[in-house]
């Protein structure tokens, strides 16, 4: 049930206290975007801004709405997947006055009811996690694209969609790829989702990671970190990939990589982070071993094909919160983790406050960026520019107390002097 007043609709009110403690812990785990709010603060670059958001309904993202808002725009937001709201939080943005529709266990009905209550404001610029929301607008709201400067897109799958838009003449604004900033996927993908991933199996299952064969299906920025963070546990990991550079990436950095099919047998716990459809289908699950424990940590919940497993496992239970216990005919067990969605913010609560600040401010920095030039920008996905990332990246050492060397005129000189050599 959720509690629906006049602009906004969350799971209940009542939880706002819980959730404003949670936003106001993250706060203190967010130096470069709270740096970056009170520099905005009084100035206000955002003021006349509308600004639709889709994203994962966190403390950290709540960070970001309020300096958002901070900066003189009107927001409206919704989650950008059924399961990952925190609905303490969402509870607390309502009760500060912002118009929110988010609740955890969405059906696909209601997800797109959320996002299209917060395109009704009729925005001028879109804040976006996997491209449901441009999509929505593009697809079913389309006279409002013209009033949008233009819009971001947090996350790898929401690129590609974008890029796949783009170039079929289908993008109606500019977007910026915050995904692709060097602060963004370097850290967030990378130490975000290793971490987050895990602290969501532990959080499900608390079985011991020691000693566990561990598949990381694809090893991408995410799988990497996945793999990275199991191996420091004490897991054999093993990796599957379908490109043959990160394939090599992989077996450079001391994991074996096999196909799915040699690895579906061996693994104790699965977790895809390919982007893509139908990597662990029957016959994965048909070779699986009793106890195999399955889990999703790419934006979509479409990798791990849960219709096959229903059809060769029809009795089925909830074990733990998070966790479905699949029965095989022979009485092997397989364990599903969040219904196949990401385990990372379904079964914990996302990544850390500390690696979502260089992430919502590299969100942050484009808006205002869109805000000042979006009429101006080709209707193209465009990269973040590199002084950003550097600033970023220099605001955020020195929010550690880390000081870094500079080069002199005399190396500056030396590193642009194509003449010199031995
Ligand atoms: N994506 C992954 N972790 C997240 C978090 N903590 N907040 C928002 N989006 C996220």
């Amino acid at each position: 049930m959720s509690t629906r007043t006049q602009n906004f609709k969350v799971r209940s009110l009542d939880l706002a206290p819980e959730g404003l403690k949670k936003v106001e812990w993250a706060e203190q785990h967010m130096p470069v975007l709270m740096a970056l709010r009170r520099k905005y603060e009084t100035t206000k670059p955002l003021q006349g801004m509308r600004i639709a958001g889709c994203l994962h309904v966190t403390k950290e993202t709540a960070v970001l709405v309020r300096t958002l808002r901070a900066a003189g725009a009107e927001v409206a937001w919704s989650g950008c997947n059924p399961l990952s709201t925190q609905d303490d939080v969402a509870a607390a943005l309502a009760a500060d006055g912002i118009p929110i529709f988010a609740w955890r266990g969405l059906s696909v009905e209601e997800f797109y009811w959320c996002i299209d209550q917060t395109i009704a404001m009729g925005p001028t610029l879109t804040l976006d996690d996997g491209a449901d929301l441009i999509f929505s607008l593009h697809n079913r709201h389309p006279e409002r694209c013209k009033d949008v400067l233009g819009g971001t897109e947090e996350t790898t799958t929401g690129v590609h969609r974008l890029r796949a838009m783009a170039a079929a003449g289908a993008l109606r604004y500019p977007i910026i790829a915050v995904n692709d900033a060097e602060t963004k996927w370097d850290f967030d993908n990378v130490y975000g989702t290793g971490q987050s991933s895990i602290d969501g199996i532990l959080r499900s299952t608390n079985v011991l990671l020691a000693g566990k064969v561990f598949v990381v299906a694809g090893y991408g920025h995410c799988g990497k970190g996945a793999a990275m963070r199991a191996r420091g546990m004490g897991a054999r990991v093993l990796v599957t990939e379908v490109d043959p550079i990160p394939a090599l990436k992989a077996n450079l950095d001391g994991f074996q990589v096999v196909r799915m099919d040699e690895a579906a047998p061996l693994g104790d716990i699965f977790i895809t982070a390919t982007g893509m459809k139908d990597v662990i289908v029957r016959r994965h699950f048909e070779a699986m071993k009793d106890g195999a424990i399955v889990c999703n940590t790419g934006h979509y919940d479409c990798e791990i094909n849960l219709r096959d497993l229903g059809e060769v496992a029809p009795s089925r239970r909830e074990i733990r919160p998070n966790t479905e216990e699949y029965r095989l005919p022979d009485g092997r067990r397989i364990f599903v983790l969040a219904q196949g969605r990401l385990v990372n913010l379904a079964g914990a609560e996302g990544h850390p406050s500390e690696v979502m600040d260089m992430s919502f401010a590299n969100q942050f920095l484009s808006m205002l960026r869109l805000a000042r030039e979006g009429r101006g920008l080709p209707v193209a996905v465009h990269d973040i520019p590199v002084e950003q990332d550097q600033e970023i990246a220099a605001l955020k050492l020195n929010t550690m107390g880390i000081e870094i060397d500079v080069l002199t005129e005399d190396q500056i000189r030396y590193r642009d002097d194509y003449a010199a050599g031995t």
